[in-house]
């Protein structure tokens, strides 16, 4: 076999450090970055440089980004298997994002609905990197030349913009960028809250018992699973619109016990809510035991975070230099010899 046939697909995605991390990031994005690590070549990145187009207390923000890596690796994201780093530690996503952008149309960026629904929402911090974000985002995915990138549903159209971007470089230049693909998770993965099964899970929401944290411990995780709203009726059947709430839970016990939801509908066949709501919830504590222990273990050892970030930087700067010097060598930028 010649080498380009052995070569695995490569896969890009990048999560925000912002807020702690809950059922459903592990639902709709985590679980399957761990899926993917041994089929695909995967680059996951902490991506810092997205957060800050909103304004964060350093302190916090610093915290965040260490907690989200050590939940990571808790969870399973293995750095011998794939490469994990922070995108700030990667110059190369900077760099890649300004050529871009001279590449972009201002009419093609000013039709995100991210941004167009970001402004409305905090009219006051309309900041000229909130309208940016697309193209660092396209900097991210075209530097490691990745085919696929699993995303929810509301970036799906960033991915589509960057797509867009490298087809519109590679015909003003050359054939530089791998056209990239969005990827939406299976179906079920999408978690909504626990007060309001009609809206995804989600720490902004004002009722603190809608979402759960990885990090949250049993006692507080049982509480929210016992007060999670079900619906009219006595039946535990997966039927999203006419039963959202118990839908949501059966969702949430398939993804963190490993039982189909087919399965466990009959597993649950005779059971009263309560007691539904209680076993979806020490489900849940089962499975994020081990998973706390080592987290709460990696973030004492500060080295070994700190070395996991430095090789990551590593291994991904390799690739993404790659890329970019040729970028600059095509839009007629001089290398220094
Ligand atoms: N914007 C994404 C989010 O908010 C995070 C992200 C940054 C990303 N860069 C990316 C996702 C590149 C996919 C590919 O969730």
């Amino acid at each position: 076999m010649n080498e380009a046939t052995e070569k695995k697909k490569v896969i890009f995605s990048a999560v925000k450090p912002t807020g702690a991390l809950t059922l459903g990031s592990y639902a709709g994005a985590l679980k399957n970055w761990i899926a993917m690590q041994n089929a695909y070549e995967c680059f996951y990145c902490v991506a810092d440089m997205h957060s800050i187009t909103v304004r964060l207390t350093p302190a916090d923000f610093r915290k965040n980004t260490i907690e989200m890596l050590a939940m990571y690796l808790a969870l399973g994201v293995d750095p011998e298997k794939c490469t994990l780093f922070v995108q700030s530690h990667v110059p190369a996503h900077a760099e890649l994002s300004w050529v871009l952008n001279c590449n972009t149309l201002y009419g093609e960026a000013k039709r995100m609905t991210q941004f167009k629904e970001k402004s409305k929402k905090d009219p006051d911090n309309v900041n000229v990197g909130l309208f940016d974000y697309p193209v660092l985002m396209a900097a991210d995915i075209l530097l490691y030349q990745a085919e696929f990138v699993p995303v929810g549903q509301d970036q799906k159209q960033h991915v589509e913009l960057a797509r867009n971007i490298a087809q519109r470089f590679n015909g003003r230049y050359s054939p530089t960028f791998v056209l990239p693909e969005p990827v939406m998770p299976e179906y079920g993965a999408k978690i909504y809250g626990l007060q309001d099964p009609l809206s995804k899970m989600s720490k902004s929401d004002g009722n603190p018992n809608d979402c759960v944290y990885l990090a949250d411990d049993a006692d507080t995780i049982m509480r929210k699973f016992k007060a999670a709203v079900t619906d009219s009726g006595t039946a535990i059947k997966y039927d999203s619109a006419a039963k959202p709430g118990v839908s949501n839970l059966l969702t949430v016990y398939s993804v963190f016990s490993g039982v189909a939801v087919e399965k466990a509908e009959k597993e649950f066949e005779g059971c009263g809510y309560a007691e539904f709501k209680k076993r979806v919830g020490e489900a849940v504590c089962e499975f994020l035991r081990p998973v706390q222990s080592e987290y709460r273990r990696l973030l004492a050892d500060k080295a070994y975070i700190n070395s996991v970030m430095k090789n990551g930087a590593e291994k991904a700067s390799r690739v993404a230099r790659r890329t970019l010097s040729k970028v600059y060598r095509k839009v007629g930028f001089i290398a220094l010899e």
